[in-house]
């Protein structure tokens, strides 16, 4: 059996983040392929030189070749633009439309047994699109978000109750967007519930950060949007397939009647191990919370119905 591979698509702040957080972790050999030449070669051998000083034995290579890809255990796209001044959220839907139509095709060429993860924006509706592409079986295509929305809730419950992240768990359902859904309920420290230990004021306030979470770090950084925790929640994710941990984590999955909605990714807890996603976990929801998911599915929605229209999916 040949060592365990994964191949980031896009080498960017994203892509090259997630390049090193699974070499350094030692979960695979990584494979960084991105359009720009040079660009994934110099970020390979600069993780390759890294190798002594961080101990171990992973082998990184850059490449703008597919073929370099072949025999991918996961494949994880990053590639596509961030949204720039005087950009409408369509005009960004059909350019990362374009990118990932053409780069998931060819990976897969090259690589049908992987599993795929899709971080591009607009999350929801590339996953889909990414699927449709794919040809693959829908356990095996996924988008990454909900790790990373729970892990912004996650950390704002504790800067705010002044506690250790260790005891905190979250749950973010719905589209990667502002009308994602946060669930107070299902958010515990130490299998506590917040609603327990915090005011309803504190807690949509907490709430409303989350939903803004990426908004606000681009805010800050005006050129480009968040990476760190992005990378580390893909990062996740490849850990519980490549270990086959079972993990029980929220991502874009494909629903087909599951809460009431069909044809469509968006975000969900799953179990998620070596085979993909073997199932989506139904949770008990309240009236409202299953209006606010069914709200975010409206627009995901809408923008796959763009994506047809566009006649891209
Ligand atoms: N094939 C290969 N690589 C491509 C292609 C393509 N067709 N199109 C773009 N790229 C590469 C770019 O050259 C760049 O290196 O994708 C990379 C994107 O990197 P950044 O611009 O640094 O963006 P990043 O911050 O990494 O975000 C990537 O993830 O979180 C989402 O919204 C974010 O959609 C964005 C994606």
């Amino acid at each position: 059996h040949s060592p365990t591979r994964v191949s980031v698509i896009g080498a960017g702040n994203v892509g090259s983040t997630l390049a090193q957080r699974i070499a350094e972790k030692n979960l695979a050999d990584v494979v960084l392929l991105d359009r720009v030449p040079g660009k994934p070669e110099g970020m390979a051998l600069d993780l390759m030189q890294a190798r002594a000083i961080e101990h171990h034995d992973r082998l990184i290579v850059g490449t703008s070749d597919y073929k370099d890809t072949a025999n991918s255990d996961v494949v994880v796209v990053t590639a596509g633009v961030p949204r720039k001044q005087g950009m409408s959220r369509e005009d960004l839907l059909r350019v990362n439309a374009e990118v990932v139509a053409s780069v998931v095709p060819m990976a897969v060429e090259h690589s049908p047994d992987a599993i795929f993860i899709v971080v591009t924006n607009p999350l929801d509706v590339m996953t889909y699109l990414a699927w449709k592409v794919s040809g693959l079986p829908k356990s095996k295509v996924m988008g990454m978000a909900g790790v990373l929305d729970a892990s912004r809730f996650q950390a704002f419950i504790a800067m705010e109750l002044g506690i250790s992240i260790a005891d905190i768990t979250a749950m973010v359902m719905g589209g990667h967007g502002d009308l994602m859904v946060p669930l107070p309920r299902y958010s515990t420290v130490s299998g506590v519930p917040i609603t327990e230990l915090m005011t309803p004021d504190a807690i949509t306030r907490l709430v409303d950060r989350t939903r803004h979470g990426g908004a606000e770090i681009v805010k800050l950084m005006q050129t480009g949007s968040a990476y760190f925790a992005p990378a580390s929640a893909a990062a996740e994710m490849v850990e519980a397939i490549l270990l086959n941990r079972r993990r029980i984590i929220p991502v874009a999955a494909y629903l087909d009647g599951e809460y009431g909605l069909h044809d469509l990714f968006m975000g969900v807890p799953v179990q998620l191990g070596q085979e993909g996603i073997d199932m989506v976990v139904e949770l008990n929801l309240s009236k409202a919370e299953l209006n606010a998911l069914h709200t975010s599915a409206k627009s995901v929605r809408e923008n796959i119905d763009r994506l047809a229209a566009m006649n891209l999916a």
